[in-house]
């Protein structure tokens, strides 16, 4: 069931009666009662067929006038007293943080309805990612990365002029090099951590690219079109998700059917560093472990083939990028490698509760790999996995 209410957009509502769950997404702003007809209808035949709770997925709904509010909690407290054993929960995102403030009122007249904001601790590692302490590390990689990266876009497919969506975009220095070096027709930068996005916005501010459009989102519940993007890149993204899959799909369902979505992703098993590579390799051992226990796979970096294929992708294409101390600006890898350290000391030995000694030994190693990266005979290496594949038409 849909409503469409012309240029402003509509929204869509449908029922999926395996799951218990009525979806409503888009924008509910009525421009008269009736355009709510298939919204009330689809939650009162929702209500008739579910045993139990009923879920209400609000995940994707940008915007619900007074109006149609007004309508929607009274089907709701309808419904619930036509139902006395029936329970609801409304299921919102962070994303939009009017609908916790607009239904908590509601929440609280009715005891049979809950609200719960599913992106609260929606993957395991999410305190450890959305911090402030990566903001250096993820500033510091940019940079060593860049001059291997650019090469790689273009072979990949990225063209000037392309439409660009850079999901899971951190702190935006990539969609920033991205906008100087490939003038995108238009370039959509998503990221779920609004402090990052605060920074991402302050530097396109200053170097004049506000143009960029940074988006607070979810990646497995993007707020885009279907089809709107001819390049869709999330780097070192998918390694962080414990359902990859999920996020590739959502990619594959924004970019356009003979578009390419381009991911990155570690191989973190495969750092290894001379003369220093018994405590390197040690620690490089360590980490995917404690990264595992987060939901995280910081060795996903060879299986995007794989998932991408899996997912429906064709025209599969991998490389391997490689940072190493002879091939990058040595000043830029050691402030990767500094950053390493303290990111990892600092925050996922702790967050995986690491025993003291544990965490001494780890900072020993990544004191080493640093001492490696900037030693005249030594040679310390970091490799990435790029791949892509186009959406079939
Ligand atoms: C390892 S960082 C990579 C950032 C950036 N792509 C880069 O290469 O520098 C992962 C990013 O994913 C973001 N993130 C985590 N979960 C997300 C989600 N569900 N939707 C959108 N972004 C998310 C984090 O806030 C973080 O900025």
């Amino acid at each position: 069931m849909s409503a469409d209410s012309g240029p402003k957009g509509g929204y869509t509502v449908s029922f999926d009666e395996n799951d218990q769950v009525v979806r409503l997404a888009g924008v509910l702003r009525p421009a008269h009662a009736a355009a709510l007809g298939p919204l009330v209808d689809c939650l009162t035949a929702a209500a008739d067929a579910v045993r139990g709770r009923l879920y209400v997925n609000l995940k994707q709904l940008r915007h619900m006038s007074f109006a149609g509010h007004r309508v929607f909690t009274a089907t709701l407290g309808r419904l619930l007293e036509a139902h006395p054993r029936m329970e609801i929960t409304l299921v919102t995102s962070s994303v939009m943080p009017w609908a916790n403030r607009r239904f908590a009122p509601f929440a609280a007249r009715w005891p049979r309805l809950t609200v719960e904001q599913y992106d609260r601790a929606f993957y395991p590692g999410q305190g450890v990612i959305e911090s402030d302490g990566l903001l250096p590390v993820l500033r510091a990689q940019t940079s060593v990365i860049w001059k291997h990266e650019k090469p790689l876009l273009e072979r990949h497919g990225l063209r000037p002029g392309a439409r660009v969506a850079d999901i899971c975009c951190g702190i935006g220095d990539f969609a920033m090099l991205v906008w100087r070096n490939f003038a995108p027709e238009r370039l959509v930068a998503v990221d779920h951590h609004r402090p990052f996005l605060d920074y991402a916005r302050t530097v396109a501010r200053d170097f004049g690219a506000d143009q960029i459009e940074y988006q607070v989102g979810d990646a497995a519940s993007l707020l885009l079109p279907d089809a709107g993007f001819d390049f869709v890149t999330s780097r070192l993204a998918l390694q962080i998700f414990d359902r990859p899959a999920e996020i590739l799909a959502e990619l594959k369902r924004i970019c356009r059917p003979g578009g390419r979505v381009y991911v990155t992703n570690e191989m973190m098993g495969h750092i290894y560093a001379y003369p220093k590579d018994g405590p390197v390799t040690w620690a490089y051992r360590l980490i995917p472990e404690m990264a595992a226990s987060l939901g995280m796979d910081v060795n996903f970096g060879p299986k995007a083939r794989a998932y991408l294929e899996d997912v429906g992708f064709v025209d599969v294409k991998v490389d391997r990028l490689e940072v190493n101390n002879l091939n990058s600006d040595l000043s830029d890898f050691a402030a990767v490698a500094a950053g390493w350290r303290d990111y990892v000391v600092g925050e996922v030995a702790t967050a995986t509760g690491q025993a003291p000694e544990t965490i001494e030994r780890l900072r020993s190693a990544l004191e080493d790999f640093l001492y490696v990266v900037e030693n005249r005979r030594g040679f310390a290496t970091w490799p990435i996995y790029v791949a892509s594949g186009t959406r079939p038409s």
